[in-house]
């Protein structure tokens, strides 16, 4: 049966237009609803452009009450009936009881190769750090932050010159073709990790 899928975002949205992008044909998943916790993502008007209804859930209202937070979000996905979630670029943190009530139906994509890595500034730490090679991780979503069961990475070597925003831009072209890639196997009930070559 074709899985339903929930895709969160926090801002520009270019992996959910990915992920929303490969779901056509015989992919065994379709994008039901995008949501969002901020109402000026970027990502919305690309969700709405592609006929895929938006839902959005803003956290400033719940005044760091997560699970309040969160018990909005389950009711705004519940008309939509989601199988699975894509957390993509969605920059607040999950409470363990959200996380473990979609324990083995919600992924992330984190730009780093896990276990290195977690958190923010990734790109900034790889620089700092002096490291040749960096990429991006999608992840199956535990209570721990970053953590989980590996489901795909992809790497990019670090050039001499890098900043910040060229390493960025290098390791999203990584994951704009590695989350689809997952997206795919994980919905059709493989979830063996892919590593893409590069
Ligand atoms: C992506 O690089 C994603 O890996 C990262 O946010 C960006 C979202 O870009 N996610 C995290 O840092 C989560 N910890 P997008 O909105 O263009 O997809």
């Amino acid at each position: 049966m074709t899985k339903r899928v929930a895709v969160f975002i926090s801002g520009g949205g270019s992996n959910m237009v990915k992920l929303l992008d490969s779901m056509t044909g015989d992919h065994p998943a379709r994008a039901c609803v995008v949501l969002s916790n901020n109402p000026r993502a970027g990502g919305l008007a690309l969700a709405e452009d592609r006929g895929v209804p938006t839902e959005i859930v803003r956290h400033q209202p719940f005044d760091g009450d997560r699970t309040a937070f969160e018990h909005a979000i389950l009711g705004a996905l519940a008309p939509h009936a989601p199988d699975l979630i894509c957390l993509a670029g969605f920059m607040r943190k999950l409470t363990a009881d959200f996380v473990d009530l979609w324990r083995g139906r919600m992924l992330n994509i984190h730009p780093s190769l896990l276990p290195k890595y977690k958190g923010l500034h990734t790109h900034e730490r790889v620089l700092a750090a002096g490291d040749t090679e960096h990429g991006c991780t999608v992840h199956e979503v535990t209570p721990r932050l970053d953590d989980g069961p590996i489901l795909g990475q992809a790497r990019v070597p670090v050039l001499p010159q890098d900043t910040a925003a060229s390493l960025a831009a290098r390791v999203l072209r990584q994951e704009h073709l590695l989350y689809p890639q997952v997206l795919r196997r994980f919905a059709g009930g493989d979830h063996t990790p892919l590593y893409l070559k590069t």
